[in-house]
């Protein structure tokens, strides 16, 4: 596959200032330097706790923010510095799609001008603009009779479908999707991911999947990274993500997620992790994890560890103790026996509907 985007050491810091004069006091290190790459037509997953810089790094990747360190190459093309006028371009290639796309939206648009106004803005509307917009329409899963309708005269599935047929609209390559259906009812949440899963087979789109929802991320991904206090802890094929994690912290997230096999069910114990993340203004040293990591030794707190790969298949984690290096008392049984690392209990299932 061909690669469509890369990202090298991207860092986002936002400047703490205090007191009367404004002192740069420190900064908040909301993205601490992500490298990874994205193939056209794959779905990368990122998943993470709240504030670990998800929607940050999708931001910065459609350029909606400017990054404070690090390269984004679109394409053979590096975006990073882009600014002004210099931006169109890119707008067509890369899109994002918010939570509720209504919420930036003025009530009193129709479904039209929301789909056409970015076609507009490009000055292709006068072409073949209302006959675009019926096809956009009908690729996600709406009819023509949709187009006269407002906001409120939408379900929220509906709403998701007009937001996605905007940001279709300028015909990008890469969809940069954050929460997109968790406002949703489940069953709903089954319907748009199916749309998505059948415009990406149609059009050969990027998406990169900001979620924290593991039950959707297993059923759209093709590759997952996991972040954590502003870094990749661990990426690689959803397969090996799900059945052979490496890092702690991975094995805690994927513990909260349904077993859909029944039989399987006990095999997988809920780790629930205790304390709090640790803030992004000062995050530890050495691993950031080791504030809450059972298996946490002294090297933990002096070394960081490296994104690294044990196999050639794509699959890196960043932990110097990774699955299965330690006896297996030490490795499988988090407890709060075992100082900062969390607790264990049986987990709930919740399945996720296949649409
Ligand atoms: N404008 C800002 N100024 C200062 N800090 C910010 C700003 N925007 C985000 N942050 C901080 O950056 C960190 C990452 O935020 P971000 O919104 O990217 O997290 P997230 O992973 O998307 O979380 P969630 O799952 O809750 O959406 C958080 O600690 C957040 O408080
Ligand atoms: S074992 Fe050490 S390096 Fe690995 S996640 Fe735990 S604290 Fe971090
Ligand atoms: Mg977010």
């Amino acid at each position: 596959m061909t690669e469509l985007l890369r990202v090298e050491g991207l860092a986002k810091h936002y400047p703490i200032r205090r007191g009367v004069l404004r002192r740069h006091v420190g900064d908040v290190r909301a993205v601490d330097g992500l490298d990874f790459g994205m193939a056209t037509g794959e779905t990368l997953s990122l998943v993470g706790e709240s504030g670990c810089g998800k929607s940050t790094t999708g931001r910065m990747i459609a350029r909606l923010l400017a990054p404070s360190g690090g390269r984004i190459v679109f394409d053979g093309r590096d975006i990073s510095g882009l600014s002004g006028k210099a931006l169109s371009p890119l707008r067509r290639e890369v899109q994002f799609m918010f939570q509720d796309p209504y919420a930036s939206l003025s009530p009193r648009m129709t479904a039209h001008d929301i789909i056409a106004e970015p076609l507009r803005l490009q000055g292709t509307y006068r072409q073949n603009g209302a006959a675009r917009v019926t096809e956009l329409l009908d690729m996600v899963g709406l009819s023509r009779q949709h187009a006269d309708r407002y906001a409120h005269e939408f379900s929220g599935g509906q709403r998701q479908r007009v937001g996605l047929a905007r940001a279709l609209a300028p015909g990008p390559r890469l969809l940069v999707l954050d929460e997109p259906v968790s406002a949703l009812d489940v069953s709903i949440q089954a319907q748009i991911v199916n749309q998505l899963r059948q415009l990406q087979r149609e059009l050969g789109l990027a998406y990169l999947f900001i979620s924290h929802d593991l039950s959707i991320v297993r059923h759209v991904s093709h590759r997952i990274a996991v972040m954590y206090l502003g870094r990749i802890v661990e990426i690689g094929p959803r397969a090996r993500i799900f059945s052979a994690p490496e890092h702690p912290y991975t094995r805690a997230l994927l513990s909260a997620t349904p077993v859909a096999d029944p039989a399987r069910r006990d095999e997988r114990r809920r780790i629930t992790l205790q304390g709090d993340v640790p803030s992004p203004s000062d995050p530890p040293s050495g691993c950031r994890f080791r504030t809450r990591c059972w298996k946490a030794r002294d090297i933990c707190a002096n070394e960081e560890p490296k994104l690294v790969a044990r196999q050639e298949d794509g699959h890196l984690s960043a932990c110097h103790f990774p699955e299965g290096t330690l006896s297996s008392g030490e490795d499988i049984t988090p407890g709060p026996s075992q100082g900062a690392g969390g607790t264990v209990e049986k987990k709930e299932a919740r399945a996720w509907p296949e649409g």
